[in-house]
């Protein structure tokens, strides 16, 4: 099962992410924690490339882009997917709809590119569940300040109510896999209601593994790639 957090820096996805892995693990769940951008040696590389907290070097909008796909498609091969087909379960702090709301609608890069790239970075590997920590942007700054920013974080308010409204763009189209949770309620509260939907999608999971009664047919590699059009990427 793959379990992804998003919401903008400073909304407490962290701390909830790292909450819910330490609970399956108590369990004696096999459980991975990762984090985009980085999770492998060159995601990691990449990570301090597109991050770049010393602002040393420019970077076009569709260089970050690429950067950050390019560390996904590294972590998704080398850890998410052996991880999975284990039937480990996986938490991403951040995956692909971080990279509509920030490179989308924050950078205003066309979302028919964006979600082409991310189907290439992915393989189209969609999370099972994503938990989208929602806080007032004005929270979400306090939070931050004196934490020293990075590339990203050093953005106007005016990009991160873009990347919010992106958000909300996201969690209205699919409803069924991103549950918005309130950020503004204590640790305790939201650990609590996550931890609850997370049970009950592994149950769902359990059932629908035992009610498997044809096996799963994989699609031809060249069907992934399709683009938003409909056109073939490749
Ligand atoms: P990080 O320090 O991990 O921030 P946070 O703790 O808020 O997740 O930095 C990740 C930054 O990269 C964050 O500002 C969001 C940004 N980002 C994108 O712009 N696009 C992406 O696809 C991803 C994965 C992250």
């Amino acid at each position: 099962m793959l379990i992804t957090f998003e919401g903008i820096d400073g909304c407490g996805k962290s701390s909830q992410a790292k909450l819910i892995a330490d609970r399956l693990r108590d369990q004696g769940i096999e459980t991975l924690l990762v984090r985009e951008p980085g999770g492998t040696a060159l995601s990691e590389q990449i990570r301090s490339m597109v991050l770049n907290e010393k602002h040393e070097m420019p970077l076009s909008h569709a260089t970050e882009l690429l950067l950050f796909a390019a560390s996904r498609a590294q972590l998704v091969k080398e850890v998410i997917e052996p991880a999975l087909k284990r039937n480990a379960v996986v938490v991403c702090d951040r995956f692909t709809d971080s990279t509509i709301a920030y490179q989308g609608y924050g950078r205003g890069l066309p979302l028919a590119y964006i979600r082409s790239v991310n189907d290439l970075a992915t393989g189209g590997l969609v999370p099972d569940v994503t938990f989208l920590i929602d806080v007032p942007l004005e929270l979400a700054i306090q939070r931050r300040k004196g934490m020293g920013d990075d590339r990203m974080e050093s953005e106007s308010r005016l990009f991160f109510t873009h990347v919010l409204q992106g958000y909300m763009a996201l969690a209205q189209k699919h409803p069924d896999r991103i549950h918005v949770i309130d950020g503004n309620d204590s640790l305790e509260d939201i650990h609590h209601t996550i931890y609850r939907l997370v049970e009950y999608e592994r149950g769902n999971e359990l059932r629908h593994a035992s009610h498997a009664a044809t096996p799963v047919v994989t699609q031809p590699l060249a069907e992934t790639f399709v683009g938003a059009e409909g056109v073939l990427v490749d």
